[in-house]
């Protein structure tokens, strides 16, 4: 294989989400795939962030905008939401804020799609504050916005929702919870966030996983299960709520290297996956890469760069999952390219984490 040609991937990243941005700030998921037309917080964060770090300061500042707008514009059905949960009544789930929109801000009405999430609210949080600091933005325009999302976590951090996957709703679910902690924790260092309200989420879910979360030594898929996920991995980069190089941190990495990393490079979400088969992603392989930068694994983490590089077409465009070495589960391929067509590709999210991978190794241009 020749060396992949990360200047002008890295290049073409860039581009691939400057380009599909919508003119009113939000990135759709996948513009070419039927069913990721719309925004997600979870994804539109991640790829601000990675804007925002390539220096693309005006494409993460439009992606805030439009967050700011959406949430300010739910700002009563927040209050409904706090105020139900403060009285010990559950809300109707269809109250809650949805996991993604329509470009335009609008609710996407019932697709009868896993809809309640609260990871992608947290990792607003925590892109919002990063970019603020980094290109100094004045934060005043974003401080409502900002007070409802952590108004909205401190009162939802603890309800079970679905998981980064949207598959499973029925636990708490680590990913989850540590996208939650590292919003809080970052929007409290920026000025965003009453620290006392901060301080109660943060220190809340720290109790509850040294109490629930960690039975065999590391964090897991969700409360109560004994597996891991490979999301995991964005617990300990970028959202630090455990260190790869403690021993709750050493053993998740240890654990989802065993069971979940192909050994040529490449990330499987989890064993029971079959989604096209359950192939390996390329978001994945950057949150690892960004994992072994934190714990000194170099070498370690520009393998997961060269295979991300050696998953893009001839045009430069990363898919979703790639087949890569093998599928865990080959039978479930077939009904997934009959029912939504082949992997969505360009997955903007996938561009985003090349590029954060590669800022972390010190190669962004
Ligand atoms: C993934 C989500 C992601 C969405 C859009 C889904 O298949 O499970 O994590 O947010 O696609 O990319």
């Amino acid at each position: 294989m020749s060396a992949p040609d990360h200047a002008r991937l890295l290049r073409r990243s860039l581009a691939v989400i400057t380009g599909h941005q919508d003119t009113g700030g939000a990135y759709p998921a996948c513009p070419a795939y039927p069913v990721y037309r719309y925004a997600w917080f979870r994804d539109g964060s991640f790829i601000a962030d990675a804007a925002s770090r390539a220096g693309a300061a005006d494409s993460a500042t439009a992606f805030h905008d439009w967050c700011a707008r959406v949430v300010t514009d739910r700002a009563d059905r927040i209050g409904r939401v706090t105020a139900a949960l403060g009285r010990g009544e559950m809300p109707d789930e269809a109250e809650f804020l949805p996991t993604r929109y329509e470009l335009d801000g609008g609710d996407t009405g019932d697709s009868g799609w896993a809809d309640f999430q609260t990871d992608g609210y947290g990792t607003w949080l925590w892109a919002l504050s990063g970019h603020l600091g980094r290109h100094r933005v004045d934060p005043a325009p974003y401080r409502e916005a900002a007070a409802l999302v952590v108004d909205y976590i401190a009162a939802t951090w603890n309800i079970p929702c679905y998981d980064w996957w949207e598959e499973t709703q029925e636990e708490r679910h680590g990913a989850t919870l540590g996208a939650l902690y590292g919003g809080m924790a970052a929007a409290a260092r920026a000025g965003l966030a009453d620290p006392a309200t901060a301080a109660r989420v943060t220190g809340g879910i720290e109790r509850l996983v040294a109490e629930r979360g960690i039975p065999g030594g590391h964090l897991t898929r969700s409360l109560g299960s004994g597996a891991v996920d490979a999301s995991l991995l964005a617990c300990m980069a970028p959202f630090s709520f455990v260190d790869p190089t403690d021993p709750v941190g050493a053993a998740t990495l240890a654990a989802v290297e065993r069971d979940l990393v192909e050994p040529e490079g490449g990330v499987h979400r989890h064993l029971a996956d079959v989604f096209y088969g359950g192939g390996q992603w390329p978001v994945l392989a950057g949150f690892l890469g960004s994992v072994h930068v934190r714990a000194g694994r170099t070498a370690d983490a520009r393998r997961e760069l060269d295979w991300i590089a050696a998953q893009a077409d001839d045009d430069g465009l990363l898919p979703e999952q790639a087949p890569g070495v093998r599928l865990l589960h080959p039978e479930h391929l077939e009904h997934w390219e009959t029912k939504w067509g082949p992997v969505a590709k360009p997955l903007l999210w996938s561009h985003a984490m090349y590029l954060t991978l590669a800022d972390d190794l010190g190669i962004l241009p």
